[in-house]
């Protein structure tokens, strides 16, 4: 057999992904023979394909939408925050040939704070989510892990947050669009998880006049770079991370266990993903 190494990012479709740059620089920067290439895997064949991983050839692969669920349940071993959020986005294969299933999207946004905004937990005291989907919840999640006391979710669909409320129990609470004035007053950290403020995407229309400056605001939209809530943020002296740093770093475990090296998320990484974005860096 041969020793290159192999993973992957699947999904459907799977051509828009950067995983590949990401992967791509890491492998070639630590001299590490392997691979990391797109696999296209078709909805009807995408239980099969994950539960007899050992066939595909893959020591492991990332999970992109919409196979994150159904590759959560094809898993032997899941780790505790894809148990929490039923998803997984990073499996990889044991020595006994059992498949583990990891969701990193909650370690990347911490990943990405870490880096970029040191400290930025320290007095975890109450955060603010917009959104309820699976990003969401991963970043609730993140929260949570990092003692937050409180962790208001925010989402068009009331039920949606309940739910997650109900994953997570009494330190999160549901509210609708109408309540947002009424609990920025007391953030310490504002995220945005919908897809609203992306290119192409309905803007994100947030008053941010009842946010503390001191509050750390946060996106997980990446295109562009720097979203209007951003902007508005930095404009009015709050601190301020993009997403980008996000996707990178929810990449770093995934290449730890497949290719045995922590691998740095550096400027050069960033630049490279921009790049293949079509943005400048
Ligand atoms: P992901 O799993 O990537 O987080 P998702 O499940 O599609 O993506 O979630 C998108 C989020 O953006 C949801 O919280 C969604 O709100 P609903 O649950 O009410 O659908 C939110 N969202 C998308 N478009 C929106 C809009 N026009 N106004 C308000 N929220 C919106």
């Amino acid at each position: 057999m041969s020793r290159l190494k192999k993973a992957a990012v699947t999904g459907w479709p799977v051509d828009h992904s950067r995983s590949p740059v990401i992967h791509g620089y890491w492998l070639k920067k630590y001299g590490i023979e392997g691979s990391y290439v797109a696999r296209a895997v078709p909805p009807e064949t995408a239980f099969s394909f994950y539960r007899d991983f050992a066939g595909s050839g893959l020591v492991g692969c990332n999970v992109t939408v919409p196979h994150k669920e159904v590759a959560a349940r094809a898993c032997d071993i899941l780790d505790e925050a894809a148990q929490a959020m039923g998803a997984a986005n990073t499996l990889w294969l044991d020595d006994d040939g059992r498949l583990h299933g990891s969701n990193t999207d909650g370690l990347g946004f911490l990943g990405n704070l870490d880096q970029q905004a040191p400290g930025w937990d320290r007095k975890a005291g109450s955060a603010v989510v917009l959104g309820a989907g699976g990003a969401a919840r991963a970043i609730v999640w993140a929260l949570l892990e990092r003692k937050f006391t409180t962790v208001h979710i925010v989402n068009r669909t009331l039920q949606k947050a309940r739910d997650i409320q109900e994953t997570f129990g009494s330190q999160t609470i549901a509210h609708s669009w109408d309540n947002l004035g009424k609990i920025l007053d007391n953030a310490s950290v504002l995220v945005n998880t919908t897809a609203l403020g992306m290119t192409g995407k309905d803007p994100l229309r947030v008053d941010l006049s009842p946010l503390p400056v001191s509050a750390l605001v946060t996106d997980i939209v990446y295109v562009p770079v720097e979203t209007e809530l951003l902007k508005q943020a930095r404009q009015r002296g709050n601190p301020v991370v993009d997403g980008l740093g996000m996707l990178l770093h929810q990449a770093v475990p995934g290449f730890e266990k497949w290719f045995g090296r922590q691998p740095e998320v550096d400027e050069t990484v960033r630049d490279l993903v921009l790049k293949d974005m079509g943005v400048a860096p």
